[in-house]
């Protein structure tokens, strides 16, 4: 009997992972905000646009990024505004000297110049025509003209971010939760470590959110829609929110109905490789392949000299083969190098003959690795890529090294050792099956949750009452204060029956004695 029914679940759970949900009430028209994105956002965005747009939904999308979809239901209005050149500076440049001077000024103009843009001032107008806005969470808070008084939703394109939480009213503690670009040398935290990381929260979120960026986007905004509350008050009214994480790839936390987890919503079954690749791979032999990629934003030839040299001294001695995706020349390569611009990553994660991504360590490399079990060597860059470095670190499902400490004994080192030891690829077995295994793909969970807040009119049922709270409110300090009001009270009593007992006790029978 369990047995019988223990094999309907399955079935049932399959067949719903393969997935359909019931057919949408209605077409909904769905307008997409990305002003201020990058490619990596974009595919954060693309496979939600997609799934809306299977539905019969029209999806438009502001970006300057092309999401190139050739989807006939989804639609995109290019602001034409263009980024700072330090904004998309050479990321091993950034890295010298990390900063978010030119992201900022980048912001700070699209602040500027956006509504001029006449297509965008269009599209303003016709903002309460949208069903619902879906909104890149973060760098674009000068979009929020276009959401007060209209649902929306935000995507949280890195994952789980203690500030964007505590928006929706999850204070989430920084005695356990990083913030984006806080690591900690390891869980649990030390005293010195979750010092550093209560003061890298408030300062971070201080700077951005109170005094660097957001007030100075306010200011430009506020000039040209006089009469809108403070960006931050209508940042408050999102109804929901769409994380790229998953309790498997992440801290895991505690979360409100209202912060879904669509993390690796871009991931997909591999595909045959071309023939010629499909060849070079297979005749790596038993040695297998090694798989470089630094991500979209890095080109192999912005990396510096000597990290090159460093590199091919490595792979020299390594007996595998290496699929490198490098832009430009590349001088003095050994014969079992091959160079590529572009490779079709997951195609070739998803591999049997691959048996380690060297990686940035970005977000979506990272789960597109994980999600087809193939363990890494990280090499973090910017941003939360170290973060994502220690993650892969911990749970050990490969290696983390540091730039500045590269040498090729240490690549042939680490990546020996995750070739030769199979505790590696068991563990990125282990975390892969865990996040494959969910009751609907990330999409479908994606595409459910925007359609059940456009039928629930911004699903107010969600909002977690917290938001309506004052911190003083929140961390209970009035009560606190009445708490050791009274506590001191009490003392003070105590103390003063305590002394006039003592008088009444000892002070007569001193008296007593000197009669
Ligand atoms: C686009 O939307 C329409 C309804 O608005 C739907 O009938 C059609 O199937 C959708 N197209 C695709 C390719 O899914
Ligand atoms: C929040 O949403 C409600 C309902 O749509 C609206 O009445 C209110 O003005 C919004 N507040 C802000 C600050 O946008």
């Amino acid at each position: 009997m369990e047995r019988v029914l223990a094999c309907v679940l399955v079935v049932a759970l399959a067949g719903s992972a393969s997935g359909d949900l019931s057919p949408p009430e209605k077409s909904y028209k769905i307008l997409m905000l990305l002003p201020v994105s990058s490619k990596s956002h974009n595919r954060v965005f693309q496979p939600l646009a997609e799934g809306l747009a299977n539905r019969g939904h029209k999806v438009v999308m502001l970006t300057n990024i092309p999401v190139a979809s050739k989807h006939p239901n989804i639609s995109e209005v290019n602001h034409g505004l263009s980024y700072f050149e330090d904004a998309k500076r050479n990321m091993f440049e950034v890295r010298k000297n990390e900063n978010f001077d030119g992201l900022k000024k980048t912001i700070l103009s699209f602040a500027k110049n956006l509504y001029k843009v006449q297509a965008v001032m269009e599209l303003y107008k016709r903002r309460k025509e949208f069903d619902l806005i879906v909104v890149n969470y973060k760098f674009n808070e000068m979009v929020y003209p276009f959401v007060h008084e209209v649902p929306f939703i935000t995507i949280a394109t890195p994952g789980i971010d203690p500030h964007q939480s505590a928006i929706l009213g999850n204070i989430l503690s920084p005695s356990y939760v990083p913030e984006i670009m806080f690591v900690p040398r390891s869980f649990p935290m030390s005293a010195y470590d979750r010092f550093k990381s209560i003061l890298w929260l408030l300062v971070s979120g201080f700077t951005w959110r109170h005094w660097d960026v957001v007030p100075l986007i306010q200011k430009e905004i506020s000039t040209q829609f006089p009469n809108l509350p403070p960006l931050l008050e209508i940042e408050r009214n999102q109804s929901l929110t769409l994380m790229n994480t998953h309790f498997s790839i992440a801290t895991v936390v505690p979360l409100l109905p209202s912060q879904v987890q669509v993390g690796a919503m871009h991931c997909r079954h591999g595909k045959p490789l071309a023939q010629d690749l499909e060849s070079w791979l297979a005749g790596a032999g038993t040695a297998g392949v090694i798989y470089f990629s630094l991500g979209s934003v890095t080109r192999g030839e912005s990396m510096p000299p000597n990290y090159r040299q460093t590199f091919l001294e490595a792979f020299r001695r390594l007996p595998q083969r290496i699929l490198w995706k490098y832009e430009g020349q590349l001088e003095g390569a050994p014969d079992n190098v091959k160079i590529s611009s572009w490779l079709p990553q997951q195609d070739i994660l998803a591999h049997h003959n691959v048996k380690v991504f060297i990686s940035h360590g970005g977000l979506l490399s990272l789960q597109e690795s994980i999600f087809h079990a193939t363990p890494l060597l990280v090499l973090p860059i910017f941003g939360d890529q170290p973060r994502n470095g220690k993650f892969v670190e911990n749970s050990e499902i490969g290696h983390l090294l540091v730039w500045e400490e590269l040498t090729a004994d240490r690549i042939v080192a680490a990546l020996t050792d995750i070739v030769c030891n199979p505790k590696f690829k068991e563990n990125v077995n282990r975390v892969s099956a865990s996040l494959r295994d969910q009751p609907t793909t990330p999409q479908e969970q994606a595409v459910y949750w925007t359609e059940y807040v456009i039928r629930h009119r911004g699903a107010l049922q969600l909002r977690s009452p917290a938001t309506q709270l004052s911190w003083v409110e929140f961390l209970m300090l009035d009560i606190v204060c009445y708490l050791l009001l009274a506590s001191l009270m009490l003392i003070l009593v105590i103390h003063r029956m305590m002394w006039t007992g003592s008088s009444v006790l000892f002070g007569d029978r001193a008296k007593k004695k000197t009669d």
